[in-house]
């Protein structure tokens, strides 16, 4: 993994990975397939990446920012609504939430299941005005992003004063062995659990692709550094076991 340029304008998540697409400037239109394509099965592969703990463990994330009924609410990267489940869950009226995302594949499954402002764009590009939410998340989708400054440039400038970011992430072991049992698993056994479970080689190649990006996604300072870049203040890292993290930071 290449440590990134100091104050870098851009800064991707990750470098290139042209071993899934073969030129960088494919990268979006290839990502969206993949998540067009396994869409159906979303739901299912992100259980048994989280020993089914996907669902609580969101809702405990959001609740442990704050997020509380009578909040307007962005789900950036809503996919098929896990996250947006959980805030409905704590209480949040459908009224106040608005899910967006570049997959068609993924806001049709969300669709299916619940009803709510469903918005087709990239977290890059917000469609709404200065000052329009209390509270913006995003669940497991920033490795996907083509600009951390540019992302978290949109949050801020959604965001009402006193509004808060919530960032949900995983990032790789900093042990050798930790590092070496996450990709045993997220490269082969889960890929061949999909291949198991469809005959639709997406699925499989999404996790394979799904390993590729945390293997080398900027460290976590990095992804701190450019939140408190941004503008927005108060930015802390929590980390929960030796992948999961919680970036939060205030308008
Ligand atoms: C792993 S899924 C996460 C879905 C959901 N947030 C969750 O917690 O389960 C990643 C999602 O990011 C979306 N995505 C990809 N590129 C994006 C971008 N530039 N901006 C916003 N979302 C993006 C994908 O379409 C996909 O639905």
């Amino acid at each position: 993994m290449k440590s990134p340029a100091p104050n870098d304008p851009v800064l991707a998540p990750h470098a290139p990975l042209t071993e899934f697409y073969q030129q960088p400037e494919n990268r979006a239109t290839y990502v969206n397939r993949l998540f067009d394509n396994s869409a159906q099965y979303y739901d299912w592969i992100s259980s048994v990446l989280s020993f089914g703990m996907d669902k609580l463990y969101r809702r405990m994330a959001l609740q442990k920012a704050g997020l509380r009924a009578g909040m307007r609410v962005l789900d950036v990267a809503t996919g098929t609504g896990l996250v947006a489940e959980a805030a409905l869950r704590i209480g949040v009226r459908p009224a106040d939430l608005i899910g967006l995302d570049p997959s068609r594949g993924m806001l049709l499954e969300n669709q299916k299941a619940r009803s709510i402002s469903l918005i087709q764009s990239i977290g890059e590009r917000l469609p709404f005005a200065d000052r329009s939410f209390d509270f913006v998340v995003m669940g497991y989708a920033l490795r996907h992003v083509e600009s951390l400054p540019a992302l978290f440039t949109e949050f801020r400038r959604v965001l009402k004063p006193g509004g808060r970011a919530l960032i949900l992430e995983i990032s790789r072991p900093d042990s050798q062995i930790g590092f070496k049992m996450l990709r045993l698993y997220m490269q082969k056994f889960v890929p061949w659990l999909a291949r198991r479970h469809t005959s639709n080689p997406d699925l499989a190649t999404l996790m394979e692709y799904y390993w590729a990006t945390i293997a080398e996604c900027v460290p976590p300072q990095s992804i701190v550094e450019a939140l408190r870049a941004s503008g927005l203040t108060d930015v802390q890292r929590k980390t929960y076991g030796p992948i999961l993290n919680d970036y939060v930071g205030n308008n």
